[in-house]
């Protein structure tokens, strides 16, 4: 018995650090789709861009990188992330997400903001939904929300299940 729960825990350690999930957010929406994610790839570290410090991807085999978007653009430490590491993610079994509303534009964002040897090496790159919560954002955003995709209320298009598929075209082809 004792010998099944040391298995266990071997296992899950190995899983959890064959994974990095990388993201950037303002509200929190990309930190949830981190960490589902996380979850679905049996385990991972996931690190917030807007931190620094990101880990180095020579220990990982599978890089997983998102960002929320606004006004069709990811986060600039997403960015600054990219434009710094695109070489050193180019070596790794990569996902690539977007987290937003407009999913209609899900090709015209990916291709505006990642460079076309990343999107096309990518196991995975795809909207994975987004939140618009009305008490975190600012009046502004409500303003523009309301005018631009007419919505006022809180949304959630965040799903399990397409979470799961990613996280399974990842781990596709083992
Ligand atoms: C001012 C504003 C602009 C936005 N622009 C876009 C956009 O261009 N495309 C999109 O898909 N979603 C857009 N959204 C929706 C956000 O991407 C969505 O709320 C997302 O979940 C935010 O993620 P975060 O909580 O990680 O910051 C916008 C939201 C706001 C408030």
């Amino acid at each position: 018995m004792r010998g099944g729960i040391d298995k266990l825990h071997h296992l899950t350690y190995k899983e959890s650090m064959e994974t990095l999930i990388l993201y950037a957010t303002k509200y929190g929406a990309a930190r949830q789709i981190a960490e589902r994610l996380a979850e679905k790839m049996g385990g991972a570290i996931i690190h917030d861009l807007k931190q620094g410090g990101a880990p180095s991807l020579g220990q990982f085999e599978f890089v997983i990188f998102g960002s929320a978007i606004y006004a069709g653009a990811i986060r600039k430490e997403a960015k600054a992330y990219l434009s710094q590491n695109a070489d050193a993610l180019l070596g790794k079994k990569l996902g690539l997400f977007l987290c937003g509303l407009e999913e209609e534009k899900e090709k015209e964002h990916l291709e505006a903001n990642f460079p076309p040897e990343l999107l096309q090496a990518a196991q995975a790159a795809c909207y994975l939904g987004g939140v618009f919560d009305p008490k975190k954002a600012k009046a502004a955003e409500r303003l523009i929300m309301k005018l631009v995709a007419k919505r006022e209320g809180y949304i959630t298009t965040i799903d399990d299940s397409r979470i799961e598929s990613f996280a399974k075209k990842m781990k596709a082809g083992q």
